[in-house]
């Protein structure tokens, strides 16, 4: 289309807490170094017991709102796969937080870790249908694994706020898209379950088996080739897997594996997830972030993402940034969101992983924790009740 389109801004947020993995690991005699190294993993971000996804997507949004006005925001798209509700999507919570206008369109989203590129995409099409329009776009989860399971090293949260318009500041989505769909049970949540079920192993090769399909499709289609990327944007459940699924790119791309060329294309956009840990569907758009954030100037340069969501649904496309999007970045607010976290020690780990509430409709109002802008006051004849901090 001759119209640019993208993402015009963008906002993370994340949780009050933060556990090392040097104190899971003291606590349950892994060595350190398999997850430093061998899952790329330093610590990972934990909710107070008055944070959901909804004040993270709150607090990744408001910053927007604060620099662009409302007024052309129609759609409110919210992608999750920790929802707090099986009816009523979580955005409206958020469209009520921020005083958004009546006049907006707002649903949830879900497919894994992918929903959040569905809603770039619908995004995309919603504002080339007319460019006067513009969509936030909110990617924001809670990754939770059982206690003592191999993928209790790999939880985290976050949100990503994103507002898409024509002749965006940051980065433009380019067609095509390369999709792969295959119907695998490599990581799944049953509605009954507030933790998700993996199958490690398989989970990793079904990623890999996306990452082929998705980059056939994209090759079939037209789209560019390997050589005209700058970096490479993968969806990090861990951040080691940014790097195996780029060697895996390589190899079956026919091209020499380079280590060094490999940490060069991913590694600068590891440097939020390595510290907050998976934030599934905000994952890939962390690491858009950090790229951005940290990565010598990127103007005109193309950048691949590869979005993969269990189950499993993947795209990959190409995204070109926009001349002067260093203006528009948010760096010194995004380390803060990191920084400001608080280190808790194990049992308090435990006694957030161990929190729900009772399910029998009576009051419970949740004791006053974070100090980011929005609070989940409690709980009251089965609803939630959010308010702001100040
Ligand atoms: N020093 C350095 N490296 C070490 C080490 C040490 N002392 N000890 C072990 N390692 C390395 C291992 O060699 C291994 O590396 P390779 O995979 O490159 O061989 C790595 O550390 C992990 O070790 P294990 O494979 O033994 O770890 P594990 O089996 O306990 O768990 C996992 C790994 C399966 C990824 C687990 O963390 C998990 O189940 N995670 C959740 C599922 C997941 O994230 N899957 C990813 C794909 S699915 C997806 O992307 C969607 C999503 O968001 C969930």
């Amino acid at each position: 289309s001759e119209i640019a389109i993208g993402i015009h801004d963008l906002s993370i947020a994340s949780t009050q807490y933060m556990l090392t993995h040097a104190t899971l690991a003291a606590q349950n005699g892994a060595n350190l170094g398999k997850y430093e190294r061998g899952i790329g993993q330093r610590s990972m971000s934990m909710p107070a017991l008055d944070e959901d996804i909804v004040t993270m997507a709150a607090a990744a949004a408001a910053p927007i709102l604060q620099r662009h006005s409302a007024d052309r925001i129609r759609t409110v798209v919210f992608a999750t796969e920790s929802a707090v509700d099986q009816a009523k999507a979580a955005g409206i919570h958020v469209h009520s937080l921020l005083g958004l206008p009546s006049a907006t369109r707002v649903v949830e989203l879900k497919q894994a870790c992918y929903g959040g590129t569905a809603g770039l995409q619908f995004a995309v099409s919603l504002v080339h249908r007319d460019p006067a329009e513009q969509v936030l776009v909110i990617a924001s989860d809670l990754s939770k694994y059982d206690l003592g399971s191999p993928g209790e090293a790999t939880q985290g949260a976050a949100a990503v706020a994103m507002l898409v318009s024509a002749a965006p500041a940051l980065v433009r989505v380019d067609e095509p898209s390369g999709l792969f769909t295959a119907d695998v049970m490599d990581f799944w949540r049953p509605n009954y379950r507030t933790t998700a079920l993996v199958d490690g192993r398989e989970s990793i090769s079904a990623y890999l088996q996306a990452v082929e399909g998705t980059w056939k499709d994209y090759t079939e289609r037209g789209g560019r080739s390997l050589g005209e990327f700058s970096a490479f944007c993968y969806h990090q459940p861990f951040t080691k897997m940014a790097h195996k699924a780029h060697v895996h790119l390589l190899n079956y791309c026919g091209r020499e594996v380079d280590t060094g060329a490999v940490d060069r294309a991913v590694g600068p956009t590891t440097a939020y997830n390595a510290v907050i840990g998976n934030s599934y569907t905000a994952s890939m758009y962390l690491g858009l972030a950090a790229l951005l954030d940290n990565a010598d100037d990127l103007s005109n340069r193309t950048i691949g993402f590869l979005s993969y969501g269990s189950g499993a649904v993947a795209e990959f496309f190409a995204g070109t940034v926009t001349p002067g999007y260093r203006a528009h970045l948010r760096s010194a607010a995004h380390r803060a969101v990191i920084s400001r976290r608080q280190e808790i020690d194990y049992a308090r780990y435990r006694a957030i992983h161990e929190h729900a509430f009772p399910v029998d409709g009576g009051n419970y109002p949740v004791p006053r924790e974070t100090t980011g802008p929005f609070r989940l006051a409690g709980l009251s004849g089965h609803k939630r009740i959010y308010e702001l901090t100040s």
